[in-house]
């Protein structure tokens, strides 16, 4: 089958990260669509300062070139704002072609005038990029939750704004100094008084909100204050208190009718979403079924963002081309391209371990543990002994040691045990920093 052609509107942060995602992962991603996907056409105003590969891709600077080229079938703007983007996007719909978008503001403020464009003309337009980057919330609500009635929910939705909170609670820096980091980072707004102002978060919890209720796009509804006014003194008092300060953006549905409001909110630093730093986004969402639960990822930044702009490409790919009653994979892959990769047995898989072991209290067993450890070319992280309780002869040690073939670990532990210093067996629990790189 031939591959969908796509038309890409801005060469930016974002389109940047989607022609180099794309072109990095083609053959992954069309086992997924069960169609190839290639850029054919796309528009930037700058387009020397992209950093994207466009080999292939007919590049100009007039937009409009692009929603009117007839083998573009779906058109991705990642322009951003109000204005060309909403005249761009409607003139997209009345050509048949479907629309993928990480614009938050588009969607907010014209959403409903689009949509129902959408449905005149048959097509799809997808904006799971517009919320929270990289993180599929919207998929999670509109698919996943299908099942509650949403209570309410609350998001750290504006990576900007989360950065600097974290900066100034952390590093005590100032507000303007982490601002021009996260400018220059490619996280911040074209206008960063959207970010600092919390009008990027309300245009993200305005679509929230709806997909989660059920409502019409209210963006001109929702109370919005923003980060400004927060101080350094501010942050600690909280921290004194147990409490951290997030900007929020929240919704709620009670007996009256829907909370929608963004602002600095103190959380106890228990929860989980006070822990969310820097530029991470995070959603708890609460449904009447499910419960909480908690979606957490980089709310920001070329390739996270890219990554939801190409599911949704992926998602009308497959409703173009499969069979509409079944438009999702059972495995998400299409059957016919599933791998034949073998599965590992347990004895060939890497990993850093936890190990505890009651051993005798006396000169050299240490060195003989670690000696058995440095035979079986095992490194170890980091030692831990503590004193034998009252009236036993055996110290606790606590080893953690660097990744190594399980295969390797179970030698270690066999000589190990063999010792005559060590009482019993060694307890092992598996360790995985789960680090991003
Ligand atoms: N300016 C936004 C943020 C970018 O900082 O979260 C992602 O929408």
């Amino acid at each position: 089958m031939n591959p969908v052609k796509v038309g890409l509107l801005g060469l930016g942060t974002v389109g940047g990260g989607t022609v180099n995602v794309l072109k990095r992962n083609a053959e992954e991603i069309s086992r997924r669509a069960g169609r190839g996907i290639v850029i054919t056409h796309a528009a930037a105003k700058n387009l020397d300062s992209t950093r994207a590969d466009t080999t292939g891709i007919r590049l100009g600077s007039d937009a409009y070139e692009v929603v009117n080229d007839p083998e573009v079938a779906i058109v991705v703007e990642l322009i951003g704002g109000y204005e060309p983007a909403r005249t761009l996007v409607l003139q997209a719909i009345r050509n048949g072609k479907h629309v993928v978008t990480a614009n938050k503001a588009l969607i907010a403020r014209h959403g409903n005038e689009i949509f129902a464009a959408a449905r005149e003309h048959g097509v799809t337009v997808a904006f799971e990029a517009a919320v929270a980057g990289g993180i599929p919330v919207i998929k999670a609500i509109r698919e996943g939750l299908a099942a509650n009635r949403i209570e309410w929910l609350a998001g750290i939705i504006n990576g900007t704004g989360n950065f600097i909170l974290t900066e100034m609670r952390d590093k005590g820096r100032d507000f303007a100094d982490v601002l021009a980091e996260a400018q220059a980072l490619g996280y911040a707004e074209a206008d960063p008084t959207f970010d600092v102002e919390g009008i990027d978060a309300a245009h993200k919890l305005t679509i929230l909100a709806s997909i989660a209720f059920g409502v019409p796009l209210q963006f001109e509804k929702v109370y919005t204050e923003g980060i400004t006014r927060i101080t350094r003194e501010d942050v600690a008092y909280a921290e004194q208190l147990g409490y951290r300060i997030k900007h929020l953006g929240l919704a709620r549905a009670t007996e009256e009718g829907i909370e929608l409001r963004v602002h600095p909110t103190l959380i106890p630093e228990r929860r989980l979403i006070a822990n969310v730093d820097g530029v991470m986004n995070a959603v708890l969402i609460k449904g009447d079924a499910v419960g909480p639960t908690l979606y957490y990822g980089a709310g920001a930044g070329a390739e996270p963002t890219a990554s939801a702009v190409i599911a949704d490409i992926v998602d009308v790919v497959r409703a173009l081309t499969s069979d509409p009653g079944n438009r999702v994979p059972h495995l998400a892959f299409q059957p016919d391209a599933l791998s034949d990769k073998p599965v590992l047995p347990v004895e060939d898989i890497e990993t850093a371990y936890y190990l505890r072991l009651q051993a005798a209290d006396r000169p050299g067993v240490l060195a003989e543990v670690t000696r058995s450890f440095a035979d079986a070319g095992i490194s170890i992280e980091a030692i831990l002994q503590k004193e034998p309780p009252a009236g036993s002869p055996d110290a606790t040690v606590i080893i953690l040691t660097q990744r190594v073939r399980e295969r390797q670990m179970n030698e270690a532990i066999a000589r190990i045990e063999a010792l005559d210093a060590i009482t019993g067996t060694v307890t092992r629990i598996r360790l995985e920093h789960l680090a991003s790189n």
